[in-house]
């Protein structure tokens, strides 16, 4: 466990990661009801949850099958331990084994809508004054026993046990989804877990995170190196440390020539000028295109982007140092995706700033985000004083548009991909889009195709346009965007970029694709 989630956990709740995806939407929505939750592995051992005090631990969703060998699965001990749980469609699963009832692979599988019958009024359903509820359900092994000690709250046509309560009150399972939004009552549910049977504690907010932060990393000892690069999450964490440390704070803008269009002044313009931060830009960009020539492996980018960052911090830190301390804007879900602290979520990609950094660095690494979701980034922000227009910027991956060249990142590629993507940025925020979406850039490959340029046959290149809707990034689907934009966004891209001949429109979701083309 992470020692300062350790502390924060204590009155709080625990959410075990099973996989599952909307695990770390559980962990939010316990959030949203002003108490702590961390995502903690699977078998995270019950004296570690007593030893942080949690009030109550939930079990995720996931994949696996309960019966099956290798089965993702809890300390036995929790079941004993009198800590409260609430288990979630596999976690359900696994509570309703671990009381000795069956679980089997269903006739029927259910996902998507499903319709629940309230047997048992009050309780996990306090506050839900409906006899049938819309839940929303994904799973193709159900519960075909339930113990006599436990108790059915409700049911549905293919789940006859929808939701159960062992005898003396303290653990529930659900099939279904309460996390999610499409289920009714879903929130009542999961807040009368929280405070009628766990009692936990309602002390989490922003504010209390900000006086937190500001009073810790106040007393961090000596100097302090942070990368900004315009993005949400390094601007936060500049303006956070500026509030706790001050004249201790030394930020560098590197620009690596992988940024978006009007990036470095944007910054310029806010940090120096509206927060008074400490500030040097660095134009390193062509050393960083010169460390990619040749390359045109992903993972092998990544790695050599984040080599090129380490360099110029190292570089700049024994010119300007000493500096004792590195501030990354690391995000939660960048620390789990990245499978650095729970469970069975593989490694999807190495986020540069997390997986990339070379162990020889001879400064420790400070990141005051890490607990925290990007909505929580964007409210802290806007309690620092943040503009508007740097909180509501889309996500932008720390590799920068070495990711959105696909293949080889070219002088030529690069300028296109750059172009075509501030195109787009600009028609979503004159249509009144860009705040509705989740990111939205246009990236550019190898293909050439063949126009027509006045009368004259002209090869050049196809870029592809692609606008995500997504609550965390775990997953995505392809914004519907109107027809009118889209054509306003390819005749744009067509007219203004050079060497572009023709725009596709990407429609696939995460999954199977992820949001960055690479
Ligand atoms: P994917 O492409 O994995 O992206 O669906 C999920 C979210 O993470 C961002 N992303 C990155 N951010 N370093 C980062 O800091 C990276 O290497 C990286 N790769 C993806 C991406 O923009 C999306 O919001």
């Amino acid at each position: 466990m992470i020692p300062t989630e350790r502390e924060e956990l204590k009155g709080g709740v625990a959410v075990l990661d099973f996989g599952g995806q909307y695990a770390h939407l559980i962990c939010r929505r316990v959030r949203a009801l002003g108490v702590y939750s961390a995502l903690l592995p699977h078998d995270t051992p019950v004296g570690d949850l007593e030893a942080a005090r949690v009030a109550g631990v939930v079990l995720s969703g996931g994949p696996a099958s309960v019966y099956a060998g290798g089965a993702p699965m809890p300390d036995p001990a929790l079941f004993e331990s009198g800590i409260p749980v609430l288990g979630i469609c596999y976690g359900y699963q696994l509570l309703v084994r671990a009381h000795g009832g069956d679980v089997l692979k269903a006739d029927k599988r259910e996902y998507g809508r499903s319709s629940v019958r309230v047997l048992e009024r009050g309780g996990l359903f306090k506050g839900v004054d409906k006899d049938e509820l819309v839940c929303w359900m994904s799973h193709t092994d159900s519960a075909t026993r339930i113990p006599s000690t436990m108790q059915v709250l409700a049911s549905s046509d293919n789940s006859p046990f929808a939701a159960v309560r062992t005898a003396d009150g303290r653990q529930f399972g659900v099939q279904f989804h309460p996390e999610v939004s499409h289920t009714e009552g879903g929130q009542a549910m999961l807040s009368n877990f929280v405070f009628d049977v766990c009692h936990a504690e309602r002390k989490w907010s922003i504010e209390g995170f900000l006086k937190r932060s500001v009073a810790s990393l106040a007393s961090l000892e000596g100097r302090v190196l942070c990368a900004v690069s315009g993005g949400v999450d390094s601007s936060v964490t500049a303006a956070l440390l500026q509030r706790a440390i001050g004249p201790r704070l030394h930020c560098v803008f590197i620009d690596t020539g992988l940024l978006r269009s009007g990036e470095a002044d944007a910054v310029r313009q806010f940090l120096s000028e509206d927060l008074g931060v400490n500030v040097t830009f660095i134009d390193a960009s062509r050393r960083f295109l010169d460390a990619l020539a040749g390359l045109s492996d992903p993972e092998e980018k990544r790695r050599v982007v984040g080599r090129a960052f380490a360099d110029e911090f190292e570089a700049f830190a024994s010119a300007e140092g000493p500096f004792q301390h590195l501030a990354q804007g690391t995000l939660y879900p960048d620390v789990i995706e990245s499978g650095r602290s729970t469970g069975p979520a593989s490694v999807i990609k190495t986020h540069h700033n997390v997986g990339g950094l070379p162990s020889g660095l001879s400064m420790k690494v400070v990141e005051p985000l890490r607990e925290l979701y990007k909505d929580e980034v964007r409210a802290l922000g806007a309690l620092l004083g943040l503009p508007q227009n740097v909180l509501r910027r889309h996500p932008f991956p720390g590799p920068g548009l070495s990711v959105r060249v696909v293949g080889e990142v070219t002088a030529e590629k690069l300028a296109a991909c750059k172009e075509a993507s501030r195109v787009v940025e600009e028609v979503l925020q004159e249509e009144g889009l860009y705040g509705k979406v989740w990111q939205a850039f246009a990236y550019v490959g190898d293909d050439r195709v063949t126009g027509v340029l006045g009368d004259e046959r002209r090869v050049g290149l196809q870029v592809t346009v692609k606008v995500v809707e997504s609550v965390d990034a775990m997953t995505a689907d392809w914004a519907k965007l109107p027809a009118e934009v889209l054509e306003k966004i390819s005749s744009r891209i067509t007219n203004e970029v050079e060497g572009v001949v023709s725009v596709a429109y990407a429609i696939s979701s995460k999954p199977p694709a992820t949001i960055e083309p690479q």
